[in-house]
Protein backbone atom coordinates (compact mmCIF):
# COMPACT_ATOMS: atom_id res chain seq x y z
CA UNK A 1 0.00 0.00 0.00
CA UNK A 2 1.13 3.37 -1.01
CA UNK A 3 2.21 5.39 2.31
CA UNK A 4 0.51 8.78 2.62
CA UNK A 5 3.44 10.56 1.78
CA UNK A 6 4.04 8.99 -1.40
CA UNK A 7 7.28 6.80 -0.70
CA UNK A 8 7.28 3.06 -0.32
CA UNK A 9 8.67 2.40 3.12
CA UNK A 10 11.05 -0.20 1.59
CA UNK A 11 12.49 1.75 -0.67
CA UNK A 12 13.08 4.14 2.11
CA UNK A 13 14.47 1.83 4.72
CA UNK A 14 16.97 0.81 1.57
CA UNK A 15 17.90 4.19 1.01
CA UNK A 16 18.07 5.15 4.33
CA UNK A 17 20.66 1.81 5.01
CA UNK A 18 22.58 2.94 2.02
CA UNK A 19 23.22 6.14 3.07
CA UNK A 20 24.13 5.65 6.51
CA UNK A 21 26.63 3.30 5.35
CA UNK A 22 28.29 5.94 2.97
CA UNK A 23 28.20 8.57 5.60
CA UNK A 24 30.40 6.16 7.91
CA UNK A 25 32.49 5.14 5.47
CA UNK A 26 33.76 8.45 3.75
CA UNK A 27 34.15 10.27 8.03
CA UNK A 28 36.56 8.72 9.80
CA UNK A 29 37.98 11.73 11.66
CA UNK A 30 34.42 12.23 12.86
CA UNK A 31 34.09 9.13 13.74
CA UNK A 32 37.60 9.61 15.80
CA UNK A 33 35.97 12.75 17.29
CA UNK A 34 32.77 11.44 18.29
CA UNK A 35 34.60 8.86 19.99
CA UNK A 36 36.78 10.77 21.98
CA UNK A 37 34.07 13.24 23.08
CA UNK A 38 32.27 10.50 24.13
CA UNK A 39 34.40 10.16 27.59
CA UNK A 40 33.64 13.31 28.51
CA UNK A 41 30.54 14.81 26.90
CA UNK A 42 26.96 13.96 27.67
CA UNK A 43 26.06 11.72 24.40
CA UNK A 44 29.71 12.84 23.09
CA UNK A 45 28.51 16.49 21.87
CA UNK A 46 28.22 19.85 23.84
CA UNK A 47 24.69 20.24 23.50
CA UNK A 48 22.61 16.32 23.57
CA UNK A 49 20.47 18.39 20.22
CA UNK A 50 23.24 17.75 18.38
CA UNK A 51 22.82 14.04 18.11
CA UNK A 52 19.64 14.49 16.60
CA UNK A 53 19.86 15.31 12.85
CA UNK A 54 19.60 12.00 11.79
CA UNK A 55 23.62 10.69 11.26
CA UNK A 56 25.34 7.77 12.40
CA UNK A 57 27.62 10.27 14.28
CA UNK A 58 27.53 13.27 14.90
CA UNK A 59 29.35 15.66 11.63
CA UNK A 60 32.62 17.78 13.27
CA UNK A 61 33.06 20.81 11.24
CA UNK A 62 36.69 22.56 10.72
CA UNK A 63 36.05 25.92 9.28
CA UNK A 64 32.46 27.52 7.94
CA UNK A 65 32.69 31.09 5.78
CA UNK A 66 29.55 32.25 4.21
CA UNK A 67 27.13 29.67 2.55
CA UNK A 68 30.08 27.26 3.09
CA UNK A 69 31.58 25.17 5.42
CA UNK A 70 34.06 22.02 5.81
CA UNK A 71 34.53 19.16 8.04
CA UNK A 72 37.28 17.57 9.57
CA UNK A 73 37.27 14.70 6.85
CA UNK A 74 37.72 17.49 4.22
CA UNK A 75 34.34 17.66 2.81
CA UNK A 76 32.73 20.74 1.57
CA UNK A 77 29.38 21.59 1.75
CA UNK A 78 26.63 24.37 0.73
CA UNK A 79 25.41 25.33 3.90
CA UNK A 80 21.40 25.76 3.54
CA UNK A 81 20.75 25.57 7.31
CA UNK A 82 23.00 28.26 8.00
CA UNK A 83 23.00 27.34 11.98
CA UNK A 84 19.23 27.22 12.03
CA UNK A 85 19.20 30.74 11.42
CA UNK A 86 22.23 31.91 13.35
CA UNK A 87 24.49 32.76 9.79
CA UNK A 88 21.22 33.62 8.18
CA UNK A 89 24.08 36.58 6.58
CA UNK A 90 26.75 33.86 5.79
CA UNK A 91 29.21 31.96 8.03
CA UNK A 92 31.32 34.86 9.69
CA UNK A 93 30.50 37.97 7.38
CA UNK A 94 33.33 39.99 6.43
CA UNK A 95 32.43 43.10 8.46
CA UNK A 96 31.48 41.28 11.74
CA UNK A 97 34.66 39.34 11.91
CA UNK A 98 36.79 42.68 11.64
CA UNK A 99 34.62 44.59 13.98
CA UNK A 100 34.72 41.42 16.43
CA UNK A 101 38.65 40.93 15.27
CA UNK A 102 39.16 45.45 16.67
CA UNK A 103 37.40 44.49 19.82
CA UNK A 104 39.28 41.43 21.05
CA UNK A 105 41.96 44.24 21.41
CA UNK A 106 39.61 46.42 23.38
CA UNK A 107 37.79 43.97 26.21
CA UNK A 108 34.93 41.50 25.79
CA UNK A 109 32.65 42.51 29.47
CA UNK A 110 32.61 45.05 31.69
CA UNK A 111 28.87 45.27 32.97
CA UNK A 112 29.13 48.88 31.33
CA UNK A 113 27.40 50.13 28.11
CA UNK A 114 29.98 51.59 25.34
CA UNK A 115 29.77 53.92 22.09
CA UNK A 116 28.42 50.71 20.33
CA UNK A 117 25.47 50.56 23.11
CA UNK A 118 23.73 54.04 21.78
CA UNK A 119 24.73 53.44 17.95
CA UNK A 120 22.93 50.05 18.29
CA UNK A 121 19.44 51.29 20.13
CA UNK A 122 19.39 53.61 16.81
CA UNK A 123 19.55 51.50 14.09
CA UNK A 124 17.12 49.48 15.89
CA UNK A 125 14.92 52.00 16.13
CA UNK A 126 15.51 53.35 12.72
CA UNK A 127 15.08 49.82 11.07
CA UNK A 128 11.92 48.12 13.17
CA UNK A 129 10.20 51.49 13.86
CA UNK A 130 10.24 50.79 17.86
CA UNK A 131 11.88 53.51 19.52
CA UNK A 132 13.03 51.36 22.57
CA UNK A 133 15.32 48.54 23.16
CA UNK A 134 17.18 46.18 25.14
CA UNK A 135 19.36 43.52 24.80
CA UNK A 136 19.27 39.14 25.71
CA UNK A 137 22.01 36.42 24.81
CA UNK A 138 19.66 34.32 22.99
CA UNK A 139 15.53 34.75 21.91
CA UNK A 140 15.03 32.19 24.33
CA UNK A 141 16.02 34.49 26.95
CA UNK A 142 14.04 37.75 25.10
CA UNK A 143 11.22 36.27 25.05
CA UNK A 144 11.37 34.77 28.34
CA UNK A 145 12.22 38.48 29.47
CA UNK A 146 9.53 39.84 27.58
CA UNK A 147 6.48 37.42 29.04
CA UNK A 148 7.96 38.71 32.82
CA UNK A 149 7.59 42.41 31.14
CA UNK A 150 4.01 42.09 29.96
CA UNK A 151 2.91 40.07 33.10
CA UNK A 152 4.64 43.18 34.75
CA UNK A 153 2.53 45.44 33.18
CA UNK A 154 -0.99 44.10 32.32
CA UNK A 155 -1.12 42.36 35.94
CA UNK A 156 -2.46 39.51 34.13
CA UNK A 157 -0.67 35.94 34.19
CA UNK A 158 -1.18 34.22 31.39
CA UNK A 159 0.20 33.51 28.15
CA UNK A 160 -1.37 32.85 24.64
CA UNK A 161 0.40 31.02 22.50
CA UNK A 162 -0.41 28.76 18.98
CA UNK A 163 -0.49 25.30 19.24
CA UNK A 164 2.62 23.61 18.21
CA UNK A 165 4.21 26.72 18.19
CA UNK A 166 8.17 26.62 19.75
CA UNK A 167 10.10 30.05 20.96
CA UNK A 168 13.35 28.72 22.24
CA UNK A 169 13.59 27.06 25.80
CA UNK A 170 11.13 29.30 27.25
CA UNK A 171 9.48 26.67 29.23
CA UNK A 172 6.02 28.76 29.43
CA UNK A 173 5.41 27.72 25.61
CA UNK A 174 5.39 24.49 26.27
CA UNK A 175 1.93 23.48 26.15
CA UNK A 176 0.11 22.01 23.27
CA UNK A 177 -3.35 21.41 22.22
CA UNK A 178 -4.14 17.11 22.47
CA UNK A 179 -7.51 15.84 21.24
CA UNK A 180 -8.45 19.93 21.74
CA UNK A 181 -7.01 19.85 25.35
CA UNK A 182 -4.27 21.84 26.53
CA UNK A 183 -1.68 19.75 27.67
CA UNK A 184 2.21 20.16 29.06
CA UNK A 185 4.53 18.50 26.87
CA UNK A 186 5.98 15.02 27.51
CA UNK A 187 8.96 15.73 26.26
CA UNK A 188 10.07 18.57 28.55
CA UNK A 189 12.79 17.39 31.62
CA UNK A 190 12.71 18.38 34.83
CA UNK A 191 10.14 20.79 34.81
CA UNK A 192 7.46 20.45 38.15
CA UNK A 193 5.39 23.15 37.58
CA UNK A 194 1.47 22.77 35.95
CA UNK A 195 2.40 24.96 32.76
CA UNK A 196 -1.31 24.53 31.85
CA UNK A 197 -1.89 26.96 34.83
CA UNK A 198 -0.49 29.88 32.78
CA UNK A 199 -0.12 29.19 29.35
CA UNK A 200 -3.67 29.18 27.02
CA UNK A 201 -3.21 27.22 23.59
CA UNK A 202 -5.00 27.62 20.36
CA UNK A 203 -4.58 26.77 16.97
CA UNK A 204 -2.84 29.08 14.06
CA UNK A 205 -5.39 31.06 11.79
CA UNK A 206 -9.02 30.42 13.79
CA UNK A 207 -9.68 33.47 14.57
CA UNK A 208 -12.87 31.96 16.72
CA UNK A 209 -10.42 30.11 19.17
CA UNK A 210 -8.52 33.52 19.62
CA UNK A 211 -11.50 35.57 20.34
CA UNK A 212 -12.94 33.20 22.93
CA UNK A 213 -9.66 32.50 24.69
CA UNK A 214 -9.27 36.66 25.17
CA UNK A 215 -12.46 36.79 26.21
CA UNK A 216 -11.91 36.52 29.77
CA UNK A 217 -9.29 39.45 29.85
CA UNK A 218 -6.42 37.27 31.67
CA UNK A 219 -4.36 36.92 28.78
CA UNK A 220 -0.84 39.50 29.28
CA UNK A 221 0.17 39.03 26.08
CA UNK A 222 0.42 36.30 22.66
CA UNK A 223 3.27 35.76 22.04
CA UNK A 224 3.81 34.42 18.16
CA UNK A 225 6.19 33.70 15.40
CA UNK A 226 4.08 35.73 12.73
CA UNK A 227 4.12 33.00 10.65
CA UNK A 228 5.12 29.26 11.98
CA UNK A 229 8.75 28.65 10.89
CA UNK A 230 9.47 25.32 13.86
CA UNK A 231 6.67 22.84 12.99
CA UNK A 232 7.37 22.63 9.16
CA UNK A 233 5.78 26.14 8.03
CA UNK A 234 2.20 27.44 8.42
CA UNK A 235 1.34 30.78 6.75
CA UNK A 236 -0.94 32.89 7.85
CA UNK A 237 -4.43 33.21 5.68
CA UNK A 238 -4.94 36.59 4.19
CA UNK A 239 -6.45 38.89 6.74
CA UNK A 240 -5.86 36.72 9.48
CA UNK A 241 -2.93 38.81 11.51
CA UNK A 242 -4.98 41.98 10.77
CA UNK A 243 -8.14 40.91 12.75
CA UNK A 244 -5.90 39.09 15.77
CA UNK A 245 -4.29 42.18 15.92
CA UNK A 246 -7.58 44.25 16.32
CA UNK A 247 -8.71 41.19 18.47
CA UNK A 248 -5.65 41.06 20.73
CA UNK A 249 -5.57 45.15 21.23
CA UNK A 250 -9.92 44.76 21.92
CA UNK A 251 -8.93 42.46 24.80
CA UNK A 252 -5.85 44.57 26.70
CA UNK A 253 -3.41 42.39 25.52
CA UNK A 254 -0.31 42.88 24.18
CA UNK A 255 1.28 41.49 21.13
CA UNK A 256 4.61 39.88 21.40
CA UNK A 257 5.56 39.45 17.40
CA UNK A 258 8.94 36.84 17.68
CA UNK A 259 10.69 37.86 14.40
CA UNK A 260 13.91 35.68 15.32
CA UNK A 261 13.21 33.34 12.11
CA UNK A 262 10.63 35.37 9.93
CA UNK A 263 12.93 37.95 9.63
CA UNK A 264 14.03 36.42 6.31
CA UNK A 265 11.13 38.51 5.17
CA UNK A 266 12.59 41.40 4.60
CA UNK A 267 15.16 43.91 6.44
CA UNK A 268 12.30 45.09 9.03
CA UNK A 269 10.94 41.53 9.22
CA UNK A 270 7.33 40.47 8.71
CA UNK A 271 5.78 42.62 10.98
CA UNK A 272 7.22 45.74 9.18
CA UNK A 273 6.37 44.38 5.86
CA UNK A 274 3.01 43.71 7.05
CA UNK A 275 2.02 46.39 9.04
CA UNK A 276 1.74 44.25 12.12
CA UNK A 277 2.41 46.83 14.71
CA UNK A 278 3.88 44.77 17.47
CA UNK A 279 4.11 45.55 21.30
CA UNK A 280 7.02 43.96 22.05
CA UNK A 281 9.37 42.95 18.51
CA UNK A 282 11.79 39.64 19.48
CA UNK A 283 14.50 39.15 17.35
CA UNK A 284 17.84 36.63 18.37
CA UNK A 285 20.06 34.41 16.51
CA UNK A 286 21.09 36.17 13.22
CA UNK A 287 21.07 40.28 15.17
CA UNK A 288 24.74 39.96 15.74
CA UNK A 289 25.55 37.71 12.96
CA UNK A 290 26.26 34.49 14.66
CA UNK A 291 27.62 36.40 17.77
CA UNK A 292 25.25 35.15 20.23
CA UNK A 293 22.89 38.10 21.60
CA UNK A 294 19.05 39.13 20.93
CA UNK A 295 17.12 42.21 21.16
CA UNK A 296 13.70 43.23 21.99
CA UNK A 297 12.19 46.57 21.06
CA UNK A 298 8.69 47.93 22.90
CA UNK A 299 6.37 50.99 21.82
CA UNK A 300 7.06 54.40 23.86
CA UNK A 301 4.29 53.83 25.62
CA UNK A 302 4.97 50.72 26.79
CA UNK A 303 8.55 51.63 27.93
CA UNK A 304 6.37 54.58 30.06
CA UNK A 305 4.57 51.36 31.78
CA UNK A 306 7.51 49.59 32.28
CA UNK A 307 9.25 52.01 33.94
CA UNK A 308 6.24 52.60 36.35
CA UNK A 309 6.08 48.96 37.36
CA UNK A 310 10.12 48.83 38.14
CA UNK A 311 9.66 51.81 40.19
CA UNK A 312 6.86 50.67 41.87
CA UNK A 313 8.67 47.21 42.68
CA UNK A 314 10.93 46.81 45.82
CA UNK A 315 14.71 47.46 44.85
CA UNK A 316 16.46 44.16 44.05
CA UNK A 317 16.29 41.48 41.01
CA UNK A 318 13.99 42.20 38.32
CA UNK A 319 14.57 38.41 37.35
CA UNK A 320 15.08 40.22 33.89
CA UNK A 321 18.88 40.17 32.38
CA UNK A 322 21.86 38.33 32.54
CA UNK A 323 25.39 39.19 33.17
CA UNK A 324 27.13 38.90 29.73
CA UNK A 325 23.79 40.57 28.53
CA UNK A 326 24.85 43.31 25.75
CA UNK A 327 28.58 42.53 26.95
CA UNK A 328 30.98 44.74 24.05
CA UNK A 329 31.36 41.45 21.51
CA UNK A 330 27.72 41.26 21.05
CA UNK A 331 26.99 44.88 20.65
CA UNK A 332 29.68 45.36 18.16
CA UNK A 333 28.95 41.94 16.08
CA UNK A 334 25.32 43.95 16.12
CA UNK A 335 26.56 47.08 15.12
CA UNK A 336 28.68 46.33 12.15
CA UNK A 337 25.46 43.42 11.03
CA UNK A 338 23.01 46.09 11.32
CA UNK A 339 24.53 48.73 9.32
CA UNK A 340 26.49 46.59 6.83
CA UNK A 341 25.26 42.97 6.62
CA UNK A 342 21.32 42.87 7.02
CA UNK A 343 21.29 45.41 3.71
CA UNK A 344 18.23 45.62 1.26
CA UNK A 345 20.61 44.47 -1.40
CA UNK A 346 21.56 41.63 0.55
CA UNK A 347 18.08 40.47 1.08
CA UNK A 348 17.47 41.10 -2.94
CA UNK A 349 20.02 38.60 -3.64
CA UNK A 350 18.28 36.34 -1.11
CA UNK A 351 14.78 36.56 -2.32
CA UNK A 352 15.98 35.98 -5.86
CA UNK A 353 17.61 32.76 -5.10
CA UNK A 354 15.04 31.62 -2.76
CA UNK A 355 12.06 32.00 -5.37
CA UNK A 356 14.74 30.39 -7.70
CA UNK A 357 14.86 27.31 -4.69
CA UNK A 358 10.73 27.20 -3.83
CA UNK A 359 10.10 27.11 -8.00
CA UNK A 360 12.58 24.44 -8.66
CA UNK A 361 11.50 22.18 -6.05
CA UNK A 362 7.64 22.82 -6.59
CA UNK A 363 8.78 21.60 -10.00
CA UNK A 364 10.66 18.48 -8.92
CA UNK A 365 8.14 17.65 -6.47
CA UNK A 366 5.30 18.12 -9.58
CA UNK A 367 7.08 16.07 -12.29
CA UNK A 368 7.17 13.30 -9.86
CA UNK A 369 3.67 13.28 -9.04
CA UNK A 370 4.42 13.77 -5.22
CA UNK A 371 1.46 14.86 -2.59
CA UNK A 372 3.62 17.49 -1.54
CA UNK A 373 4.21 21.27 -0.75
CA UNK A 374 6.41 24.02 -1.19
CA UNK A 375 6.07 27.56 1.32
CA UNK A 376 8.49 30.44 1.99
CA UNK A 377 8.57 32.82 4.09
CA UNK A 378 11.19 35.36 2.39
CA UNK A 379 14.57 33.60 1.96
CA UNK A 380 13.33 30.98 4.40
CA UNK A 381 11.81 28.11 2.13
CA UNK A 382 10.41 25.01 3.27
CA UNK A 383 8.98 21.65 1.52
CA UNK A 384 6.44 19.20 3.34
CA UNK A 385 4.76 16.25 2.80
CA UNK A 386 1.07 16.86 2.62
CA UNK A 387 -0.48 18.43 -1.07
CA UNK A 388 -1.99 21.48 0.61
CA UNK A 389 -0.08 23.91 3.24
CA UNK A 390 -1.08 23.05 6.78
CA UNK A 391 -2.96 25.36 7.81
CA UNK A 392 -1.76 25.08 11.69
CA UNK A 393 0.14 23.40 13.94
CA UNK A 394 -1.94 20.35 14.05
CA UNK A 395 -1.94 19.79 10.27
CA UNK A 396 2.08 20.44 10.25
CA UNK A 397 2.46 18.02 12.55
CA UNK A 398 0.49 15.46 11.15
CA UNK A 399 2.75 16.05 7.55
CA UNK A 400 5.72 15.69 9.26
CA UNK A 401 7.86 11.90 8.39
CA UNK A 402 11.14 11.64 10.41
CA UNK A 403 12.26 8.68 8.49
CA UNK A 404 12.06 10.06 5.08
CA UNK A 405 13.46 13.47 6.23
CA UNK A 406 16.67 11.97 7.92
CA UNK A 407 16.93 9.66 4.36
CA UNK A 408 16.41 12.64 2.47
CA UNK A 409 18.57 15.40 4.44
CA UNK A 410 21.72 12.19 4.76
CA UNK A 411 21.59 11.98 1.03
CA UNK A 412 22.24 15.50 0.34
CA UNK A 413 25.17 16.04 3.28
CA UNK A 414 26.59 12.87 0.94
CA UNK A 415 27.02 14.96 -1.46
CA UNK A 416 27.90 18.34 0.49
CA UNK A 417 24.52 19.70 1.19
CA UNK A 418 23.32 20.46 4.50
CA UNK A 419 19.38 21.19 5.56
CA UNK A 420 17.94 21.87 8.52
CA UNK A 421 17.02 18.86 10.70
CA UNK A 422 13.41 18.46 12.49
CA UNK A 423 12.23 19.81 9.73
CA UNK A 424 12.79 20.91 6.06
CA UNK A 425 13.94 23.96 5.61
CA UNK A 426 16.45 25.58 3.26
CA UNK A 427 17.70 29.22 4.29
CA UNK A 428 19.44 30.88 1.64
CA UNK A 429 22.42 33.79 2.28
CA UNK A 430 24.06 36.62 1.10
CA UNK A 431 27.00 34.02 -0.23
CA UNK A 432 24.71 31.62 -1.60
CA UNK A 433 24.98 31.19 -5.21
CA UNK A 434 22.39 30.17 -7.80
CA UNK A 435 24.71 27.34 -8.68
CA UNK A 436 24.52 26.27 -5.26
CA UNK A 437 20.17 26.49 -5.41
CA UNK A 438 20.57 24.68 -8.93
CA UNK A 439 22.76 21.60 -7.14
CA UNK A 440 20.03 21.00 -4.15
CA UNK A 441 17.25 21.00 -6.76
CA UNK A 442 18.70 18.76 -8.79
CA UNK A 443 20.05 16.41 -5.88
CA UNK A 444 16.88 16.24 -4.23
CA UNK A 445 15.83 15.33 -7.37
CA UNK A 446 17.85 12.02 -7.86
CA UNK A 447 17.00 11.23 -4.35
CA UNK A 448 12.96 11.02 -5.13
CA UNK A 449 14.31 9.03 -7.98
CA UNK A 450 15.73 6.69 -6.23
CA UNK A 451 13.22 6.20 -3.84
CA UNK A 452 10.14 5.87 -6.49
CA UNK A 453 12.32 3.28 -8.95
C1 LIG B 1 10.91 31.64 16.67
C2 LIG B 1 12.00 31.31 17.62
N1 LIG B 1 12.15 32.03 18.74
C3 LIG B 1 13.12 31.78 19.61
C4 LIG B 1 14.02 30.76 19.40
C5 LIG B 1 15.10 30.50 20.40
O1 LIG B 1 16.35 30.82 19.92
P1 LIG B 1 17.62 30.41 20.81
O2 LIG B 1 17.67 28.91 20.79
O3 LIG B 1 18.75 31.03 20.09
O4 LIG B 1 17.40 30.95 22.17
C6 LIG B 1 13.91 29.98 18.26
C7 LIG B 1 14.85 28.87 18.01
O5 LIG B 1 14.73 28.11 17.09
C8 LIG B 1 12.88 30.26 17.36
O6 LIG B 1 12.72 29.54 16.24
Amino acid sequence: MAHATGIQNDSLQALLARERGRYIAARPRSQALAQRAQSHLLYGVPLHWMTDWGTPFPLFVEAAKGARFHDVDGHGYADFCLGDTGAMFGHAPEPVAAAVARQTQLGFTTMLPGEDAAVVGELLAQRFGLPCWQFAMTATDANRFVIRWARAVTGRSKVLVFNGCYHGTVDDVFVDLVEGQPSQRDSLLGQVYDLTQHTVVVEFNDLDSLQRALAAGDIACVLAEPAMTNIGMVLPQPGYWQAARELIRAAGALFVCDETHTISTGPGGYALAHGLEPDFFVLGKPVGGGVPCAVYGFTSELAQRMQASKSAAPPGHSGIGTTLTANALAMCAMRANLAEVMTEEAYAHMFELAERLANGLRQAIGQRGLPWCVSQVGARTEFQFCAQPPRNGSEAAAAMDHTLEHALHLYLLNRGILITPFHNMMLVCPATTAADVDRLIATLAAALDELLA
